[in-house]
């Protein structure tokens, strides 16, 4: 069954007060997860074990913004996807635009850091998405294709069902400029086409696409509505409550 997410992307902010405090308003303050809507917080990796025992029995649930492609060993500085399983995290964002970007993060380190969250039992949120230049060439959708293709495509069956797909223009990301929902939907709808065509019916219609981007909640309602979108990544509005708290109800009234 698709699952409908809520996801907040909280980058780098917030100190561990700051996260526990709205991590806690979040809870206390938002609506109950109902069937196959989740919400996850996606904090730095300060806040994880702390957010885990928070948010335990409430339906919300925790994930990190990264982790390490290697098991283990000397890689100073790294966290590993088997320290983050152990202390209750439960999705990892994967291949945001802003680690391909700044930290040179390719096909090939994205598979084994996809691969190293699925055998440690986590789901892994895997980003993609086009620069602005590539929009105004015409060139995303083939841009889009290949990010799937060079990491996900190279999955099993048994993996791919597992994996969250975020689909973040990086033109609308931290811009104010959302994509339009007839541009969402476009994307939406391509991306779960290339789902269908290699890993058939029930992979496509059983995968969850998110939209990140700009995402706030004067045009959550309009994006929630489109058919083949199941939810947001959300970076800005994801560090007030009230407004992350009016996303998850967004979203629970256009899927409802
Ligand atoms: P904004 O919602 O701030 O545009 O960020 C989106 C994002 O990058 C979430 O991962």
């Amino acid at each position: 069954m698709r699952k409908y997410i809520v996801a907040g992307n909280w980058k780098m902010n917030n100190t561990y007060d700051e996260g526990i405090k709205l991590c806690q308003a979040i809870i206390e303050k938002g609506p109950e997860l109902e069937g196959n809507h989740k919400c996850i917080i996606a904090a730095p990796y300060i806040h994880l074990s702390s957010l885990s025992s928070l948010m335990d029995g409430t339906g919300y649930q925790v994930a990190a913004q990264n982790c390490h492609e290697e098991e283990k060993g000397a890689y100073t500085g790294e966290i590993s996807a088997s320290m983050l399983d152990s202390i209750g995290v439960e999705y990892v964002i994967l291949g945001h635009s802003e680690r391909r970007e700044y930290q040179g993060e390719n096909d090939a380190m994205l598979l084994k850091k996809v691969k190293q969250v699925l055998g440690n039992g986590m789901l892994p949120i895997f980003c993609f998405g086009e620069q602005l230049a590539e929009r105004e060439a015409g060139s995303h959708f083939e841009l889009v294709k290949s990010q799937i293709e060079g990491v996900l495509f190279q999955l099993s069956s048994v993996e791919m069902e597992q994996v969250i797909l975020a689909y973040e223009p990086v033109w609308a990301i931290g811009t104010g400029k959302t994509a339009s929902s007839a541009e969402a939907e476009e994307m939406h709808a391509y991306v779960r086409a290339l789902l269908l065509e290699k890993f058939g019916t029930e992979i496509a219609n059983n995968s969850t696409i998110l939209y990140g981007g700009s995402c706030k909640p004067s045009n959550a309602d309009e994006l929630f509505a489109c058919e083949n979108v199941d939810g947001g990544l959300i970076g800005g509005a994801s560090l007030k409550s009230d407004d992350f708290i009016a996303l998850i109800t967004a979203l629970q009234n256009a899927k409802s």
